[in-house]
């Protein structure tokens, strides 16, 4: 029993609770991400996350004191160990309260996951020898109280093989040492001196040392004749310091594969603004699943965030001025803060100028910086770019003022600026899907209410394939108002029979008769609302019981309503959803977004995805007469904010 207490004693608990603290912090994170809370939502879960750790640890100790109760030591002993639960609430209280100014402000800056690993880490690395420190101090007091009479004031007795003993007081000496240590960790924290080298290394390595140190004294008192074998806590000791070393090289090797990955736009950044990018903020452009040219009735959508998007590296200047760099494109655009509304004229960085305008209006102070922008998302694809360079926009102004933000506001204030400022009278869907997406989930959104849901996107053997016809697409907006109109009309005509608020609420039965209230072209549009909203409900349906087939052919109906009905596909979207869905690998296609041009999805089988493409490709380009783009996609979160 003996070794196996001294292990559990002296080291294990420092590796359960490093490993416990960085566990909880990172799934705490996660989850709060990926359910898409506020900024404030998200110190809480983390906050929770690491008050669970601190009760972890009190129950450890208790469970130890419950050990070596059974192995018959006395009430001293048992009382002493209990008091290091004691310490660890205290500890855990501390930490509480540090965690909250620092957790809060540092992890929901950095959303890159694995960076926000590391930034979980550095934060642990101060606050794992704080919680330990006021853990021993709680020991140190309970052998003092509980009679433990010795020579020494600070003298603590222990119970060893060889009976009670006097020993050096370790506790008390071990508390002084961990309050150190964490200053000091804390300390370098702030002041970013120590470097490359990762806290958490050096906060493992130091104590590694220290308790390899420590053990000689404790081997003497424990009456150990062989002072110089090592004992199991030398051997933990070792570990520590092992691990310390090794995760430098872990870090040192992340860390440059995402900055070459980054190193780019970087480098640009500095070039054009002559100084460093503090942070890079990125919002997704997306697909949608199903539920096309509903949104604007109050309808369900079922869009998902991409792996393209709109990547913005920012700077705060303060002063008046958003300056402006465009990837690709020559020169600096310039905004004054105090001239927001007067940029509407913009070709470029109108997006830019309305959501700032908008923020503004919401009483956001915009703060002067310099940011560039690095778009993914092919222009003009029905990917959403715009929604995607306004929603970065927004979390960027927002980042950078300080202000916490709430996500939905985040999009809604976009979609304000794509309305009003840039005069596409868009719904809700793309700005949402954007700010909200979640990785490897479509979001159900309802556009009526904005209650949400998200539904795993997971397609077992298939996957999406997104395909863009590249039809130069100009003339969308004004169709796209065109069909507002339509659809409005529509409502209203119905409204004098029906008790409806918009249209996504008619059923298809009630549609049916009532459709001799509407001029032919205006019934046809609305049933294509009608009809789609119900497919939404079967499609989602179908995702969920895993019924890819079904799902396949809902996808393929919507396309036909688009391009019957509602008239948005055009030669080019059919002739690629087409080819697409003559495929043997594949089981429903069709175009998504605005229509008249842009992309097209399509549910193929992993394993024919090459020559998938290559088929519809080479087919494409025959009858078009210009290639079709294909392009590698996957699922991820709507907003991201990484500190560089
Ligand atoms: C565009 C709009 C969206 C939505 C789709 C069609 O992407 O921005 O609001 O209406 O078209 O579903």
């Amino acid at each position: 029993m003996y070794p196996y207490k001294v292990f559990l004693d002296m080291g294990l608990y420092d590796i359960c609770l490093a490993l416990g603290v960085l566990v909880v912090f990172f799934l705490a994170d996660r989850l709060a991400i990926q359910k898409g809370f506020s900024v404030a939502m998200q110190k809480t879960v983390l906050i929770s996350g690491w008050l669970g750790v601190m009760l972890g640890y009190g129950f450890a100790v208790l469970f130890q004191a419950f050990y070596n109760f059974l192995d018959g030591a006395a009430f001293e002993i048992v009382a002493n160990t209990g008091a290091t639960f004691y310490g660890g609430l205290i500890g855990g209280a501390g930490t509480f309260i540090a965690a909250w100014f620092i957790g809060g402000k540092i992890l929901c800056k950095n959303d890159e996951p694995k960076k926000r690993f590391f930034d979980i880490a550095e934060i642990a690395a101060v606050c794992i020898p704080l919680a330990h420190a006021f853990g021993r101090l709680g020991c140190f007091f309970s052998g003092c109280c509980h009679g433990a009479p010795t020579s020494e004031w600070y003298g603590v007795r222990m119970y060893t093989e060889a009976g009670w003993q006097t020993v050096v007081p370790v506790q008390l000496y071990e508390a002084i040492f961990l309050f150190a240590l964490a200053a000091a960790i804390g300390a370098l924290f702030k002041s970013k001196k120590h470097g490359e080298m990762p806290l958490l290394s050096l906060y493992l390595i130091v104590y590694g040392v220290w308790r390899f140190f420590i053990e000689f004294a404790r081997a003497d008192d424990r009456g150990a004749t062989v002072v110089s074998a090592l004992s199991p806590s030398q051997l933990v000791a070792i570990i520590l310091i092992a691990v310390g070393i090794g995760y430098v090289f872990i870090v040192k090797y992340i860390k440059n594969k995402w900055k070459e990955k980054n190193m780019q736009a970087i480098e640009t950044f500095k070039s054009i603004f002559g100084a460093d990018a503090e942070y890079l903020y990125t919002a997704a452009g997306r697909i949608n699943v199903i539920g096309e040219h509903v949104d604007y009735c109050g309808g369900k959508v079922f869009p998902a965030a991409l792996n393209l998007r709109c990547n913005v590296y920012a700077r705060k200047t303060g002063g008046k001025q958003i300056r402006i760099a465009l990837k690709g494109i020559d020169g600096i655009i310039v905004l004054e803060t105090d001239k927001l509304d007067s940029y509407k004229q913009l070709k470029l960085g109108n997006y830019q100028a309305g959501v700032a305008y908008y923020l503004q209006q919401e009483g956001v102070e915009i703060v002067g910086c310099d940011l560039y922008y690095e778009c993914t998302v092919p222009f003009g694809s029905g990917l959403s770019s715009s929604a995607a360079i306004e929603v970065a926009t927004a979390v960027t102004l927002c980042e950078l003022a300080g202000v916490e933000y709430d996500k939905v506001k985040l999009a809604l204030i976009s979609q304000r600026a794509e309305n009003k400022y840039a005069g596409v009278n868009c719904g809700i869907m793309d700005q949402f899907a954007s700010a909200m997406g979640k990785k490897d989930h479509a979001v159900l959104l309802d556009c009526s209410t904005l209650a949400y849901e998200y539904v795993p996107l997971q397609l077992g053997d298939y996957c999406l394939v997104v395909a863009n016809c590249n039809k130069p697409h100009n003339l969308v907006e004004s169709k796209y108002n065109e069909r507002r109109q339509e659809v409005e009309t529509a409502l209203n005509l119905l409204k004098t029979k029906l008790d409806v608020s918009c249209l996504a609420e008619v059923t298809p039965q009630q549609f049916e008769e009532h459709k001799h209230l509407l001029p032919d072209l205006i019934a046809t549009r609305a049933k294509h609302v009608v009809m789609e909203c119900d497919r939404v409900r079967l499609a989602v349906d179908a995702l969920k019981a895993g019924d890819l087939e079904k799902l396949g052919a809902l996808l393929n109906e919507s396309h036909y309503s688009l391009r019957d009905l509602y008239e948005v596909t055009g030669k080019e979207l059919d002739t690629l959803s087409a080819l697409a869905r003559s495929q043997p690998d594949c089981l429903g296609s069709r175009m998504i977004g605005a229509g008249f041009g842009g992309c097209t999805i399509s549910i193929v089988k992993k394993t024919g995805v090459e020559e998938f493409i290559k088929r519809v490709g080479e087919a494409y380009c025959q009858e078009i007469g210009y290639q079709a783009s294909f392009y590698e996609t996957s699922i991820e979160d709507g907003i991201t904010v990484t500190k560089l």
